[in-house]
C-alpha cells in the first residue's frame, strides 16, 4: 500500500462554535481516488475546506506529506498550497477572460520567472490534458457546461499539483458528460500519479472510479464507513449500503 498524501487526524469540520462534523480520522494515499460522499448538508465541502487550507479545523490535525499543514504559518501555508488544484463546487472561470488567460493567472502568479509564451504554451498543455486543444482563445460563455468543467479542471491542473480535489464535479452534466469525465479523472489520475479527492453522491462515478469511500453521517455527524465501494456494500452499516444500492430494485431514492 502506498503512503499517505493527506491525512486528517481527530478532526472536527465547522464555523466558529458550530461543530458539523466531529473524530474524522482517513489517510488518502499517494495516486489514489478518496470519495466522500453523504446526505446534502453533511458537511462535505466544510472538510474540502479544511483539507484545502481554506479555513482551520475547529480540532485535530490536517497532515500532507506527513506535515501539520496548520501549524505553519500564512506564507509556508500558501506555498504547500500550490501542491492542490481545485475544482469547486460553484466554481466558475473568471467569464472576462479567454481560457488561456483563466490558467495563466495562476500560473504566473506562481511561477514568475516563466515569460509569457512559456505561459501560454503550458495553458495550451493543460487544456490539451482535459481534450480542449486549439480551445485557447474562447470565453467560458463559448462553451457547452461539459467544456466549462474541463476547463475549469485545465486551471485546477495549471501548477501540477499533486492532489486534486473535485466538489461535486458533474452537478448540472448529462449522464454521457459526466461518464467522460468519470474517464477524465481516471486518465489524469494515471498520467500524473496524482490523489484525487472527489466529493460526489452520483453512484455511476463511485463505482466507476473510488479506490476509497468515506461516508459522513448528518444526524451522527461523524464519518460512519471507510474504505473500499466493495467492502462498504458487505460490512458498512444499513444506511451506507441503502446509499450505495438506491436505484437498485427494492431500494427506495431517498437519498437523492
Ligand atoms: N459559512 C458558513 N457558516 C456557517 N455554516 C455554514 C457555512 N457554510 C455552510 N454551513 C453549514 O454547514 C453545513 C454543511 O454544509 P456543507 O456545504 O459542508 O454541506 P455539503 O455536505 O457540502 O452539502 P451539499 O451536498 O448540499 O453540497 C450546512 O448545515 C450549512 O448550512
Ligand atoms: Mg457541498
Amino acid at each position: 500500500m502506498s503512503e499517505a498524501i493527506l491525512v486528517a487526524e481527530d478532526l472536527s469540520a465547522g464555523y466558529g462554535k458550530l461543530v458539523i462534523q466531529r473524530d474524522l480520522n482517513f489517510a488518502i494515499r499517494r495516486g489514489e481516488i478518496f470519495v466522500i460522499m453523504g446526505g446534502s448538508g453533511c458537511g462535505k465541502s466544510t472538510l474540502l475546506r479544511h483539507l484545502i487550507g481554506l479555513q482551520a479545523p475547529l480540532a485535530g490535525r490536517v497532515l500532507f506529506d506527513g506535515e501539520d499543514f496548520w501549524a505553519h504559518d500564512e506564507d509556508s501555508r500558501a506555498a504547500l498550497q500550490q501542491h492542490f488544484g481545485v475544482l469547486y463546487q460553484n466554481g466558475a472561470l473568471w467569464g472576462a477572460m479567454t481560457l488561456r488567460e483563466n490558467i495563466c493567472l495562476p500560473l504566473a502568479a506562481y511561477r514568475p520567472m516563466l515569460r509569457e509564451a512559456e505561459l501560454n504554451e503550458l495553458a495550451a498543455l493543460k487544456l490539451g490534458l482535459v481534450g480542449l486543444a486549439g480551445c485557447d482563445e474562447l470565453y467560458p460563455s463559448q462553451l457547452s457546461g461539459g467544456m466549462r468543467k474541463r476547463a475549469a479542471l485545465a486551471r485546477a491542473l495549471a501548477l501540477d499539483p499533486q492532489v486534486l480535489f473535485f466538489d461535486e464535479p458533474s452537478a448540472g452534466l448529462d449522464p454521457i458528460s459526466s461518464l467522460a469525465l468519470d474517464e477524465l479523472i481516471l486518465q489524469l489520475r494515471d498520467s500524473l500519479g496524482a490523489s484525487i479527492v472527489l466529493v460526489t453522491h452520483e453512484l455511476p462515478s463511485i463505482h466507476a472510479v473510488a479506490d476509497t469511500c468515506l461516508f459522513l453521517d448528518a444526524e451522527a455527524r461523524t464519518q460512519i464507513a471507510l474504505g473500499p465501494v466493495q467492502q462498504l456494500l458487505d460490512e458498512a452499516p444499513d444506511k451506507v449500503q441503502r446509499f450505495l444500492r438506491r436505484g437498485e430494485r427494492g431500494q427506495t431514492t431517498e437519498a437523492e
